[in-house]
């Protein structure tokens, strides 16, 4: 099946989940957020692998959807933790809310997530939870290290390469790792496709960043520049740091902690300003074809046909380049 048909599986599986109507405040937020949709890839990988062994991926439906309740609930928190006032390019739940409604409604996703994922067939559900569980957590784990960070002053680029695995590229992992579960696939290749999702993740969360800087804002449907104003330490910043001369560094080091809003679109603006005259863009663009490359690799490995693999080879290669 072609990946628009593929894609309105996934749409028309997340228009009939009901999450709960009473009180309001709890699940109008929910019904918010999933409206905007948003690009819908982890479903995509969760369909995508159990195609390459099964035509019917019927079963695979509301795994599927599963996945995508937990992203969006995550989305939720990290937009409070990020202090982050648009996604999809309309007001985050805590800005037209509050934080509290934000907290309680990804709560209560994060509950429907596991409920959704109780539908699987009998004999792979312990397994699936369980791999579930141990990825969700990682995801928390990553989420934190992405705090710590901010208020740390040296990071090493091995450890934001952990910390990203962590809060985004297992995630993609496991979408892909639990389609390939459901149809029944070699253990081999449901760890190859893992992997796969693993280095796509880092690769994704690369560009998320790169284009956190260098995105068009109402492509990325989010604000450009939050990642500069809250001190992230992503590759950028690293790699700014480690090859920034002593008045560029002078630079970097005076705008941390000002998170004032007079001056936020001037920090943006100084910080982008040093990128530029390292040409972080281009470094970051050759990482982001590294882990591009490496994902490849453990696709290749995979035991089925070559035609079987071409949707997902075009998949990947389209989020590489995606600008949203
Ligand atoms: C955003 O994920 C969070 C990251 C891991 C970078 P997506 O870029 O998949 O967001 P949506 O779901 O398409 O909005
Ligand atoms: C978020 O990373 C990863 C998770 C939501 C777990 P970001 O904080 O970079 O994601 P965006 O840019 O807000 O979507
Ligand atoms: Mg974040
Ligand atoms: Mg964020
Ligand atoms: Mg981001």
């Amino acid at each position: 099946m072609d990946i628009s048909r593929l894609s309105d599986k996934i749409n028309h599986t997340l228009t009939t989940l009901h999450y709960g109507d009473n009180p309001a405040e709890l699940y109008e937020p929910i019904r918010y957020i999933m409206a905007l949709g948003g690009k819908r890839i982890r479903p995509l990988l969760v369909l995508l692998a159990a195609e390459m062994y099964d035509d019917n991926v019927e079963n695979a439906l509301l795994p599927a959807a599963a996945v995508e309740v937990f992203h969006n609930f995550t989305l939720m928190h990290d937009d409070i933790m990020d202090r982050a006032p648009l996604r999809r390019g309309k007001p985050t739940v805590h800005e037209k809310w509050n934080a509290n409604i934000a907290i309680l409604s990804g709560d209560v996703m994060l509950v429907r997530a596991y409920q959704l994922l109780l539908q699987v067939e009998q004999n792979k559900l312990a397994k699936v939870l369980e791999l579930f569980s141990k990825t969700a957590a990682e995801v928390c784990e990553g989420q934190q290290h992405d705090m710590n960070f901010e208020q740390r002053e040296q990071v090493s680029i091995q450890e934001y390469i952990r910390m990203i695995t962590l809060k985004t590229a297992v995630l993609l992992g496991f979408s892909l790792e639990l389609g390939a579960i459901l149809q029944g696939a070699p253990d081999s290749d449901a760890e190859h496709l893992k992997l796969f999702g693993n280095n796509i993740g880092i690769a994704f969360q690369l560009r998320d960043d790169l284009l956190d800087v260098y995105g068009d804002k109402d492509k990325f449907g989010k604000q450009v520049g939050g990642d500069i104003l809250s001190d992230k330490k992503t590759f950028l910043m690293l790699t700014a740091l480690e090859k920034a001369n002593q008045e560029q560094l002078q630079t970097i080091i005076s705008w941390r902690n000002r998170t004032g809003a007079d001056t936020a679109e001037e920090k943006v603006k100084a910080i982008t300003k040093v990128y530029d005259e390292l040409q972080i863009r281009q470094q970051t663009e050759q990482q982001i074809d590294l882990y591009f490359k490496n994902a490849i690799h453990h696709l290749d490995a995979v035991q089925v046909t070559e035609e079987r693999k071409a949707t997902l080879r075009g998949l990947a290669l389209q989020l590489m380049e995606r600008d949203s």
